[in-house]
C-alpha cells in the first residue's frame, strides 16, 4: 500500500503547479492578523535532495523546477516572486522544499502547522526536519480521517492542503468524503485539493464532484503537459474552495506562462480555469 515515495517526483511539473498556488494562497492568507491553521493531510518528507537518491533516478524535476530556474526573460511578477522564494529556500537548506517546508517558511509564529504522513520513513524525515518546533505537529496517521478533528479551528481561519498520490483508487472517494465532512464542520476554510489528469473515470469526474460540494466561492485550474493518453498522467489541476482573492488576478496572469513552461511537447495545450461564485 505504501509503495509511493514522493522523492521520485519531487520538483516535477505537478509539484511546481501545486507549490506555486500554495505559496500564493498562504502569502495572501497571512495578511490578516488573526492566526491561521495550516493542515497538510498528505505531507510527504518535507524536503528533497534533487541530486541524489530517488529524486536523481528519473530527474523528474528537470521538467518542473529546472524549467522555472532556467526560464529566460521577464516573468509575470507572481512567478518571479515564487522563483525568488524557491531560490532562497534552496540556498538556505540545499533541498527542494515540499509543501510542509514551503508553508512553514511563509507562516508566522502564531500560525499552527499540522502535518500528516503515513509512510514511516517519510514521517521520520519530516519529524526530524521540524525537530520539535512548537508550532508544528506531525502525525504518522491517516490525514483523511485526522483532518476532521482539527475543524473548526479556534481562530476560525484555516488553509487545508490535500495532496494524495491517488495510487489507491479509494483516494478519490476519500477526498470527496473528507471534504464533505470538513465543509460540514467548517465551510469558510480555504481548501486546496490537487488531482492528476488521467484517463481513468474517477480522475475525470473528481473536479466537478468537488466543486458541487461547496456553496461558496471556488475555482479550478488545470495544466495539460502532453496529449491526453490512456496510461499515465498528462497534467494536473487544483480545486480551491474559498480561494484567496489574490488568485483572481494571479491565475489569468500566471497559468498560461506556467503551461508553456511545463509542457512536454511542442504543441501548446491551453490551460483551463473557472471561478465559481457563491450561490
Ligand atoms: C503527493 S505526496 C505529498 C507531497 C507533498 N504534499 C508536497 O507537496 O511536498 C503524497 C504523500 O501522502 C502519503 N500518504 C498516502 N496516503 C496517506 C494518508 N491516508 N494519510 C497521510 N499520508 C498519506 C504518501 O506516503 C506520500 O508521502
Amino acid at each position: 500500500m505504501l509503495g509511493y515515495r514522493h522523492a521520485f517526483h519531487a520538483g516535477n511539473h505537478a509539484d511546481l503547479l501545486k507549490h506555486f498556488f500554495l505559496f500564493h494562497s498562504l502569502d495572501y492568507l497571512i495578511q490578516k492578523d488573526v492566526p491561521l491553521l495550516y493542515v497538510d493531510t498528505h505531507a510527504g518528507a518535507g524536503a528533497y535532495d534533487l541530486s541524489s537518491g530517488y529524486a536523481a533516478q528519473n530527474e523528474e524535476w528537470q521538467g518542473g523546477y529546472q524549467r522555472l530556474m532556467s526560464s529566460q526573460g521577464p516573468l509575470p511578477q507572481s512567478i518571479q516572486r515564487f522563483k525568488n522564494f524557491l531560490e532562497a529556500s534552496i540556498s538556505a537548506s540545499g533541498m527542494y522544499p515540499g509543501s510542509p517546508l514551503i508553508a512553514d517558511r511563509i507562516l508566522r509564529e502564531k500560525d499552527r502547522r499540522v502535518f500528516f504522513e503515513l509512510h514511516p520513513a517519510d514521517y521520520e524525515t519530516l519529524k526530524n526536519l521540524f525537530n520539535g518546533a512548537k508550532q508544528v505537529t506531525v502525525f504518522n496517521t491517516d490525514g483523511f480521517t485526522g483532518l476532521k478533528a482539527l475543524l473548526p479551528p479556534p481562530s476560525r481561519r484555516a488553509c487545508v492542503f490535500i495532496d494524495p498520490s491517488y495510487e489507491l483508487a479509494s483516494d478519490y472517494e476519500k477526498v470527496i468524503t473528507s471534504i464533505q465532512e470538513a465543509l460540514r464542520r467548517f465551510a469558510t476554510g480555504t481548501y486546496i485539493i490537487w488531482y492528476p489528469l488521467l484517463a481513468r473515470e474517477e480522475a475525470r469526474t473528481l473536479r466537478e464532484s468537488l466543486l458541487s460540494l461547496h456553496r461558496g466561492n471556488s475555482v479550478y485550474l488545470e495544466i495539460q503537459i502532453s496529449k491526453a493518453r490512456e496510461r499515465g498522467m498528462f497534467g494536473s489541476g487544483l480545486v480551491i474552495l474559498n480561494p484567496p482573492w489574490s488568485l483572481q488576478s494571479i491565475i489569468p496572469e500566471a497559468l498560461p506562462v506556467l503551461a508553456d513552461m511545463l509542457k512536454e511537447e511542442q504543441e501548446i495545450y491551453l490551460p483551463t480555469y473557472r471561478f465559481v461564485r457563491e450561490l
